[in-house]
C-alpha cells in the first residue's frame, strides 16, 4: 500500500530496460535496501547488467563508499525476468526503456494489467510528455516522471515530473523514495524535455553547430567548455556519453513541442545518428573509442 505518500510503504521497486539508465536505477535501489525485480525482453542483456552493476558496485567497495557485505546484500536483493507478469507485486514500476514513444507506450500498455491496483508507474523518460504517457494507462493519477540522470550512481539529481492528473499522494510517495534513494529532486512541469535538457542538450545542438561552421575543433570545443565553464566533460564529450541518438530524439521532441526554429537540430548530429555513430555505447561518435 502507497497511497500515504510514505517512502518506507515502496519496498519492491520494479524496472523495465536493462540498459544502462535501468541498471543504474536497479543498483542505486538495491544499494538503499528494496527489493528489485528487473525486466528486459532481452536475456542478454539482464545477464549484462548484472555484470555492470557488480562492476559498479566493486568500484564503490574500491573507494570505501560501500562495504563489502552491503554489495553483497545489494546484489541479493536483485531478480531478473523477461516476462512482465513478474512486475505483479510491485509497489511502483519504473520504466526506462528506449527513449521513443510508441516504445514506451507499447511497454505501459502490456505492463498495466499485471500491476496491483494501487501501483505506481514512473518513467524515467527524459523529454516525453508524462501527460500523453499516462493517458495510455488505466490509473493516470498513479502516473509520474522520476528522471534519474547518467551515470546514476554518482550523479545525485532526480526531476521529478507530476502529469495533470498525477495525484498528491504518488508525488509524495516518489519524491520521498528519491530522498529514500539519496538523490535529491528537482520538479519540473510537464514541458517537452522538462529542465534538465531543455537546457542541456540544446547547449549540446549548439556544439556540434559550432563544430560544423569550423568555430574550433573538437578538442578546442570541449576544452574552451570544460575549462572555460567549470563542467566535467565538453559538450561534445558529453554527448557521446549521452547517445547521439538520445540527443537527437530529444531535439525533436523539443522542435516538435515547442513549434520553435531554435530547436532544429544540427545537420552534423543528424548525419552522425544516420551513420550509426552514436557516440560511446557504438564506439564511435564525436570522438573514436575503438
Ligand atoms: N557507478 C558507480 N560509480 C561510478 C560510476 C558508475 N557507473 N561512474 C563513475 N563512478 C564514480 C567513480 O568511481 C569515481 O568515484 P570517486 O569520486 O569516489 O573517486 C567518480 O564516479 C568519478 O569517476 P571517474 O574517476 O571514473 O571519472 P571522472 O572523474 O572522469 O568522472 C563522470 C566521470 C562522473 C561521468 C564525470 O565525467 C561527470 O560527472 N560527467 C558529467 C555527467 C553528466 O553530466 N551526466 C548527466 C548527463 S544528462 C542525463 O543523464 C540526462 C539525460 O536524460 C540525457
Amino acid at each position: 500500500m502507497v497511497a500515504d505518500g510514505s517512502a518506507d510503504a515502496i519496498q519492491l521497486v520494479g524496472v523495465i530496460g536493462a540498459g544502462q539508465m535501468g541498471n543504474g536505477i536497479a543498483h542505486v535501489a538495491a544499494l538503499s535496501g528494496l527489493d528489485v525485480v528487473l525486466t528486459d525482453l532481452r536475456p542478454e542483456a539482464l545477464a549484462q547488467a548484472l555484470a555492470t552493476i557488480g562492476k559498479n558496485l566493486d568500484r564503490q567497495v574500491q573507494k570505501g563508499a560501500v562495504t563489502e557485505s552491503d554489495r553483497t546484500a545489494a546484489l541479493g536483493r536483485i531478480t531478473t525476468a523477461s516476462e512482465t507478469r513478474a512486475l505483479g507485486q510491485c509497489d511502483i514500476v519504473i520504466e526506462a526503456a528506449t527513449e521513443r514513444e510508441e516504445i514506451k507506450t507499447a511497454i505501459l500498455k502490456d505492463l498495466v494489467p499485471h500491476l496491483k491496483p494501487d501501483a505506481i508507474i514512473a518513467t524515467n523518460t527524459s523529454s516525453i510528455s508524462i501527460t500523453r504517457l499516462a493517458a495510455v494507462t488505466d490509473r493516470p493519477h498513479r502516473v509520474i516522471g522520476m528522471h534519474f540522470m547518467n551515470p546514476v550512481p554518482v550523479m545525485k539529481l532526480v526531476e521529478v515530473i507530476r502529469g495533470i492528473a498525477t495525484d498528491d499522494a504518488t508525488f509524495g510517495a516518489v519524491q520521498a523514495l528519491a530522498t529514500r534513494m539519496g538523490k535529491t529532486t528537482a520538479v519540473a512541469e510537464d514541458y517537452p524535455a522538462f529542465i534538465v535538457n531543455r537546457v542541456l542538450i540544446p547547449m549540446i545542438n549548439e556544439a556540434a553547430y559550432a563544430l560544423m561552421e569550423g568555430v574550433g575543433s573538437v578538442s578546442a570545443i570541449d576544452t574552451a567548455m570544460k575549462l572555460g565553464t567549470n563542467q566535467p566533460m565538453g559538450p561534445l564529450e558529453l554527448g557521446d556519453f549521452i547517445g547521439l541518438d538520445t540527443c537527437l530524439a530529444i531535439m525533436r521532441v523539443l522542435q516538435d513541442g515547442m513549434g520553435d526554429s531554435k530547436y532544429r537540430p544540427c545537420p552534423l548530429l543528424v548525419k552522425y545518428v544516420e551513420a550509426g555513430w552514436l557516440g560511446r555505447k557504438t564506439k564511435r561518435g564525436f570522438y573514436d573509442y575503438a
